[in-house]
């Protein structure tokens, strides 16, 4: 990982420098084939939400408090109780613990408002208003000042238990809750240090790498049980025990330079994945690559 000009993102060569300079879009895109095109109600409310939001997060307004419609609400009582009874079975402990904490129910959409407040008040973290998903050194420059980007608009009805893209559901059932863990917490915040230090587009790389396999697609061992911790996994009731049962999956022990070789394809399945011991050897490890790379955090 050392030659920028070779970078291989999703199978594909990339321009290094694009890690690195990120674009604004600053208009509501959705990918072809996204079940909302074609909606015309669902599009307006989408672009409401975007221009909410993206408005918030400029001007450092926190989060807006939404008025979800009664479609809103439908979508997320059709969706979260499934993961809940999935999360019982099988997320990591830190993750069920803080669930609790934040009182975040089948019932209700949260106010992102009332949740940054009551993650703020545990671990110094907050929640920042995010339009869309934001490009991941922007992203990562906000978690460098202790800051979660997350969306606030929901998917489309007509695929409840799928989205293109993370949406609120991804982001409150899968990101939110382990904020409120000063472990992670302080991995999350050194990923985005470094991510938003360095100059070079190898090492961006690398620690999306290690956040992809650790944050967003991390197994962890406790007490001699692999549990879910990743919150793309988490977010997904496909997702759950595809990674935790399917023969199609590679569970590897979580090796940092195995980690930061490994590509990845956001759009499938995953099928390689890493079991950590402990998030205490994650944030051990991430200090010794930071180290290794030679990147100066600047913040
Ligand atoms: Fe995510």
């Amino acid at each position: 990982m050392t030659d920028s000009a070779t970078l291989i993102e999703y199978g594909m060569p990339i321009n290094a420098d694009s890690m690195v300079t990120p674009p604004d879009v600053t208009e509501l895109e959705l990918e072809a084939g996204h079940p909302g095109q074609g909606d015309a109600e669902y599009l307006q409310r989408r672009k409401e939400l975007f221009a909410l939001c993206r408005k918030h997060r400029l001007e450092k307004l926190g989060p807006p408090l939404v008025n979800y419609t009664d479609e809103e609400t439908r979508i997320w009582r059709e969706v979260s109780p499934k993961l809940d009874e999935l999360h019982l079975k099988y997320a990591s402990q830190i993750y069920l613990k803080a669930k609790r904490d934040l009182a975040i129910t089948r019932e209700v959409i949260p106010q992102l408002r009332c949740l940054s407040d009551r993650v703020k008040r545990e671990t110094n973290m907050h929640l920042v208003p995010a339009e869309g998903a934001l490009p991941y050194r922007t992203f990562y420059e906000y978690i460098a000042e202790r800051g979660f980007p997350v969306t606030q608009f929901i998917r489309h009805g007509s695929h409840p238990e799928f989205t293109p893209e993370p949406d609120m559901i991804h982001d409150c059932l899968g990101h939110v809750p382990p904020l409120m863990n000063q472990d992670y917490a302080e991995l999350l915040t050194l990923i985005g240090k470094a991510a938003s230090s360095t100059p070079h587009g190898d090492h961006v790389l690398a620690l999306k790498r290690f956040s992809w396999f650790s944050i967003e697609f991390g197994l962890i061992l406790e007490a001699g049980e692999t549990r879910v911790f990743g919150a793309g996994i988490l977010s997904s009731t496909g997702e759950i025990p595809f990674s935790l049962f399917s023969d199609d999956v590679v569970r590897r022990p979580f090796v940092t330079n195995k980690v930061i070789e490994t590509d990845y394809d956001p759009s499938r399945m995953q099928d390689h994945l890493f079991v950590a011991p402990s998030l205490q050897f994650l944030r051990a490890e991430l200090e010794e690559l930071v180290r290794r790379l030679g990147i100066t955090v600047l913040r």
